[in-house]
Parts: structure tokens; C-alpha cells; sequence
């Protein structure tokens, strides 16, 4: 029998009950089809008269992703693209819900259909390659990846690129950021027509002109080298995969599967948020006990640095010395935050260690650093120390001392430690045992084995892993809970060197972009609203305030130095209320890059929190309270931007704070100042 039969026999009976395939004979031109739970969005896979397969996304009728390529080059054979068939196809449906350990929501749903297609490649000389293509259909979007199964003719796959394309079924409005330039993803976001998209990271966001938002990006990116888009022409987006220094892009012995490719699909930006998509895409914790961490509020040596009054290397300014930490452990502790990050507390700081961290020492404190002395002092007062790895991107150096570095934390009652790879986009150092070197870049397959050895590793000593400079996220917290949050986009550190300073719009950019990957460690809370040189931050006092509920993180700072929060006791009494784990979300409102309010419910108590956020313009929100208990009265405890706020002048300070009683009758009407925002605690009232 020929091979593609018998291929096409496999599917059936693997997939006996739900196999859905028009059988067409082998020339290859059958249709595989399926649609979301509630029916809306549809998925098909065909082939076209050279055999090359494509795939097609509509919903509710309407083309979402116009018939695009799937596909793969190789260095080392030819690609598969023509001359392939479906050999078969199957559906499958599930409907489950599981629990976050923390995070935004408690409880996730993963409702979905999933579609099953080989593709068998025809070839006279018999037998052809073959690869699976899986979607995922939720009421929200599409996941899909490649299997590649174990089979006679293709061993290890070189892959050169991915041939997958997203050919957009219409122009529109575009949010990106560039991809393989030197700043990583440390870029201020640009909207253009979709038709003038370059080369972007993702998630890549763009809204049709009837409304529809769609979100492009990547889930459970696990030995793999992350994916860029490239517009090829019109609306036509296609993948690129990031470079490896050995020449393939990735390199695998089958079996192995990609990442899912992910596309959001939703009437409205908060539509885009509300998606689980992506962690329904990753794999259950693999992680059998995490509940020696607690999602909490730090502060730290840090923003200092920024500021250029104290400096990560040895000398006068210095900021992590045991006098200097001690002043911060007693200022955490009288303000009932849990954490404080010292950096530039080990040896390696004193030479050039921007992309080059070879100096560094895990273990090894600075002469004016008392580790012990300071562990002790901290654990008395109910705090914990909060390391930090910069690496300098020599991840190789790293690895070495991932056992060291991670047990002298633990010795010193660390549950946290914060990593860093600071050294331009391709430029991560990996040294061979051979002693050779090469250059890798931050979301490349190298990256990707990276992080998860030190995430792994970490775990085996119970520090959780805040990732900066890192690979993008992927939603691998799903199954690494410790890797509890990153970076990776412009955070609050380019408002104190002001090159330049993070637009009023950044955030409300962020949270329907970056934050559709994951939590950001955005270190928000500089209620002095000063940078460097006393040169101001484009934001009002409520803002900083509204960012702890609006830019998700367990671990959220507060940034500011300690003595700058003094005269703003009114204002920091929501930093220290707000919590940093919920067991419920709520985008009540928001429009890409314009502004956005939250409600979040706590995980431990019946409080509500919102957060709201603009850009440069004033604006009026209105704002049902209809996620409050039903029947219960609470105390709004609002902190809003006063008449006369504006981030433009010295009124950037302004702030009213004041308190009234609603229920879940009530409507708020939230006001805006330029560059402002609105932060309330809904306190249940007995
Ligand atoms: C860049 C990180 O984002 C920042 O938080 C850190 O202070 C510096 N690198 C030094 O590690
Ligand atoms: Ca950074």
C-alpha cells in the first residue's frame, strides 16, 4: 500500500470518533476544518494546486487571516512547502479549568477544539516527510504549532526559517516594536497602517477599521528560537525566526513540536487582555511545591543607581553597603513591604560590565556588603533579601554558577532573585567546553535553553526568578510558576536617564502589547515623579499609583528612594495596601496606547482595587461598579488627579484623596489629568 494511504488509515484509527476529512484521493486537495466551541471562529486547511498547505482563519464569517503558508526551510535538505497533502485529520474537544498558584485571575478556563492535520509530503521516491499541524480553537483565538513526528527520513532538523505566514485579511492600525535592533525590545511603541509594519516583535497588536483586535504572538517558546514578523507585502505578515550562532535558526532531533503560533481575536482592546490563550497553550506546573513564595510589594537599592547618586561597582557612591541596606531593610519594615533588592552587592561591578560579565561572582559579596550580618538583620524584621544576577549577557560564566550562586541566596533566606543581561540584541556571550566562543541572541534557541536551566535550577532551591533583559514571555510561568516575572519592554528605569523618558501613552501602550505575554516587573511608584538631574517623568502622582493594578506583577516595587516617599504619606498609603496577587480581573474600558482602567479583586480579602491610565490628554471615563458583590457596601477610598493636575507642569503633583460609600449600583465617573490616571481601594464594609 502506498505510503500516504497508510499515513491516511493511521489517522483514522488513531482519531476514530471525530475524524473529519474530505476525502479527497492523493493528489492532495482536501479541506480540514473545525470551529471554536460557540461556533464563531473558523479554521481550514488546504492545499493549492502545487501542493503547498495553507491555512485560513474567519470569524463569524469574516476573514480574520486570509489563506497563508505554513512550511519549513532547512540548511541541510530542502524545505517542505510544495507537493505536500493532507493525509488525514481529526477534532477533538475539551472543556477543563485549573488554578493559577497566584496571578491576575484565580481559575482558568480552557474551553477548546482542537484540530489535528498531517501534512504527507508526495515524492517519487517514496516515503515523503510528514509533519502535523495542531490548532487550538478557543472563543477568543487561535493557537496553532507543528509536530514533527519521529520518521524515517528526517532525523534532525536544521531549520533555516519557518515559512509561516499571517496575511492579515485587511488594513488597519498596527502597534509594534522593531525586532533585531540592538535595543532588544526596549522600544517606545509605534502605530502605523498595517500595510507599513516592519520587521516587529511580538505581540504584535492591530485593529481592523470595523474595530476587530487581533494580537499576534507565541506560546511555550521551549528549545526553539522565538519568532519575528516581517511583512512581506500589502497586510502580509510572515515569521522569522531569531538567529543561532551555529548557522540553523533551531536545531532538534525528532520528535519535537514548535511553539504555538497565537492570534487573539476580539471586538475591543480589553477583549485582547481578557484572553487566556496564552496560558492555556503551556503545559501544567511541572513544579511540585511553590508555596514558599508569596507574591509581595519590595523596595530596593536601585533606583539610586538611575539616578546616578549611588553606583552598582565599589567606591564612594556604592550604594549596597551594610549601612546603606540597613537603612533600607528598617524602611521596608516600617512600611510593611517584604522584600528589598540589593543590587551591586557582589564582586564584578568594578571593571566594564555592560556585555561582559565574566568578573561577576554569585557568591561573593563586596568588602562593605555583610551578607550575613545584613540576612540576619532582615529575617528579624520580617523581610527577606532580594538578589540580583546581572550577567552582563555571559550566560556561559552564568551557568557555571547557577548551584553557587543559587544556594548562597538560599543560605541567605532569598526566595527571590533578579537576573539581568545587559549587552546589546545578539551579543549574548556562550562559551563551548571546547573553549570556543560565540555570540547568541536573547530570544534564540540558545536563550530559550537558557533560561530554562536557570529557572530550573533555582527551583531546586527555592528562589523564584524575575528575568531582565530577557527572552520574551511565553506564558512558561504556567509551567516554571517560579519564573514568576520579567521585563523585557521599556520599563520605568528610562524615566530616571531620560533617552528619552517614557511617554504618557507608554503604559496604556504596554498593557494591550507586552502585557498580553505575561507579568512585567515594571517598577512603578516614583511619587517624587523626578529622573536624573531632577529632570521630571511624564506622569502624575495618581498614575504612579494606578500602575500597581493596571501593569500586572507578584513581585511589584516600589521604586522611588525612601526618603523621597516621605512627603507623600497620603499617597503611599495605596502602595501599601494594594496586593499583588488577585483571584479575579476586569478590563472595564481602554483603547490601544490612549488608556485603560482595571478592576482586580484580591486573592486574601473582598477588596476591589482599580487601577485607571491615560496618555497626554484629559479624559472623562465612566465606569459602572457593577463587578462589586451584589447587596454590599464599600468604602472607596479614591486617590484621583486634582482639578489642576497636569504631567506638563508643577501641578504634575497634585492629587485629591477622599472617600465615599458605593454598592455595585453605583457609577464612578473618573477624570484623567494629561498624563494622569485614578487608583481606588474598594474596602467591604461589614
Ligand atoms: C537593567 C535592568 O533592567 C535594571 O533593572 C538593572 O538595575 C540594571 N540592568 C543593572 O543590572
Ligand atoms: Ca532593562
Amino acid at each position: 500500500m502506498p505510503r500516504f494511504l497508510l499515513a491516511l488509515l493511521a489517522m483514522f484509527v488513531t482519531f476514530p470518533a471525530l475524524a473529519q476529512v474530505e476525502q479527497q484521493t492523493s493528489v492532495g486537495i482536501a479541506e480540514a476544518f473545525a470551529s471554536s466551541p460557540d461556533g464563531q471562529i473558523k479554521v481550514s486547511v488546504t492545499t493549492d494546486g502545487d501542493g503547498r498547505p495553507y491555512y485560513a482563519v474567519t470569524r463569524a464569517g469574516k476573514p480574520i487571516i486570509r489563506p497563508s503558508r505554513l512550511g519549513f526551510m532547512f540548511t541541510d535538505a530542502p524545505k517542505i512547502e510544495r507537493n505536500m497533502m493532507i493525509a488525514g485529520s481529526s477534532t477533538s474537544r475539551s472543556d477543563t479549568s485549573w488554578d493559577q498558584p497566584w496571578g491576575e485571575w484565580k481559575t482558568i478556563r480552557d474551553n477548546h477544539v482542537e484540530l489535528r492535520v498531517r501534512l504527507v509530503e508526495k515524492t517519487p521516491v517514496a516515503p515523503g516527510r510528514e509533519i502535523d499541524v495542531v490548532f487550538r480553537l478557543f472563543d477568543d483565538g487561535v493557537g496553532f504549532r507543528y509536530e514533527f513526528p519521529e520518521q524515517p527520513h528526517l532525523k534532525t532538523a536544521r531549520i533555516g526559517d519557518e515559512l509561516t505566514e499571517f496575511d492579515l485579511a485587511e488594513n488597519g492600525t498596527a502597534w509594534w516594536i522593531p525586532g533585531s535592533e540592538w535595543n532588544r525590545d526596549e522600544y517606545l511603541w509605534q502605530k502605523t497602517p498595517i500595510t507599513e509594519v516592519p520587521l516587529v516583535h511580538t505581540p504584535f497588536t492591530a485593529k481592523f477599521d470595523d474595530g476587530t483586535h487581533i494580537a499576534i504572538h507565541e506560546a511555550a517558546l521551549v528549545d526553539y528560537s522565538g519568532m519575528w514578523l516581517q511583512r512581506v507585502d500589502g497586510t502580509k505578515l510572515k515569521a522569522v525566526l531569531e538567529p543561532g550562532a551555529d548557522g540553523a535558526k533551531v536545531t532538534r532531533a525528532l520528535p519535537f513540536n514548535t511553539p504555538w503560533r497565537t492570534i487573539i481575536i476580539a471586538d475591543d482592546a480589553p477583549g485582547l487582555y481578557r484572553s487566556h490563550i496564552e496560558l492555556n497553550l503551556n503545559e501544567p506546573s511541572k513544579e511540585a511545591d511553590v508555596s514558599w513564595f508569596q507574591p509581595a510589594k519590595y523596595v530596593g537599592v536601585w533606583w539610586a543607581m538611575h539616578l546616578d547618586k549611588y553606583s552598582w561597582n565599589t567606591g564612594p557612591k556604592h550604594g549596597a553597603t551594610t549601612a546603606n541596606v540597613k537603612r533600607y531593610i528598617d524602611f521596608a519594615a516600617a512600611n510593611g513591604f517584604k522584600g528589598v533588592l540589593v543590587e551591586g552587592w557582589n564582586v564584578g561591578w568594578d571593571g566594564n560590565w555592560f556585555a561582559n560579565g565574566n568578573d561577576f561572582d554569585f557568591a561573593r559579596p563586596t568588602p562593605d556588603f555583610d551578607m550575613a550580618y545584613l540576612s540576619a538583620y532582615a529575617k528579624k524584621k520580617g523581610i527577606r533579601l532580594i538578589g540580583h544576577h546581572e550577567t552582563g549577557g555571559s550566560t556561559t560564566h552564568y551557568e557555571q554558577q547557577l548551584d553557587k550562586g543559587f544556594a548562597f541566596a538560599q543560605a541567605n533566606g532569598e526566595h527571590v532573585v533578579k537576573t539581568g543581561y545587559v549587552t546589546d540584541a545578539g551579543q549574548l556571550e556562550r562559551v563551548d567546553p571546547d573553549g570556543k566562543t560565540f555570540r547568541e541572541w536573547h530570544d534564540g534557541q540558545y536563550a530559550s535553553n537558557h533560561h530554562l536551566k536557570v529557572v530550573t535550577a533555582a527551583y531546586r532551591y527555592q528562589i523564584a526568578i524575575d528575568t531582565h533583559e530577557s527572552i520574551k514571555d511565553t506564558g512558561l510561568r504556567r509551567t516554571y510558576p517560579n519564573w514568576i516575572s520579567s521585563e523585557h519592554a521599556r520599563g520605568m528605569e528610562y524615566n530616571g536617564w531620560g533617552n528619552p523618558k517614557n511617554p504618557p501613552e507608554h503604559e496604556a501602550n504596554l498593557v494591550f502589547t507586552r502585557m498580553l505575554a505575561g507579568p512585567m516587573d515594571f517598577t512603578p511608584g516614583v511619587l517624587s515623579l523626578m529622573g536624573k538631574g531632577d529632570k521630571p517623568i511624564q506622569s502624575t502622582i495618581a498614575k504612579q499609583l494606578a500602575l500597581y493594578v493596571v501593569v500586572y506583577s507578584p513581585v511589584q516595587m516600589a521604586a522611588d528612594l525612601p526618603e523621597n516617599y516621605a512627603p507623600y504619606a497620603g499617597p503611599m498609603q495605596f502602595i501599601k495596601d494594594v496586593p499583588t496577587d488577585w483571584v479575579d480581573t476586569r478590563v472595564l474600558n481602554g483603547e490601544v496606547g490612549d488608556y485603560v482602567t482595571f478592576a482586580r479583586q484580591a486573592r486574601n480579602d473582598p477588596d476591589w482595587y482599580l487601577g485607571a491610565v491615560g496618555d497626554e490628554q484629559a479624559r472623562v471615563l465612566s465606569v459602572p461598579l457593577t463587578f462589586l458583590a451584589p447587596g454590599k457596601t464599600y468604602e472607596a477610598q479614591i486617590y484621583r488627579d486634582g482639578d489642576d493636575a497636569d504631567y506638563r507642569t508643577e501641578k504634575r503633583h497634585s492629587i485629591v484623596i477622599e472617600k465615599r460609600k458605593v454598592t455595585a449600583g453605583d457609577t464612578l465617573t473618573l477624570r484623567l489629568a494629561p498624563g494622569g490616571g485614578q487608583a481606588i481601594r474598594f474596602k467591604a464594609l461589614k
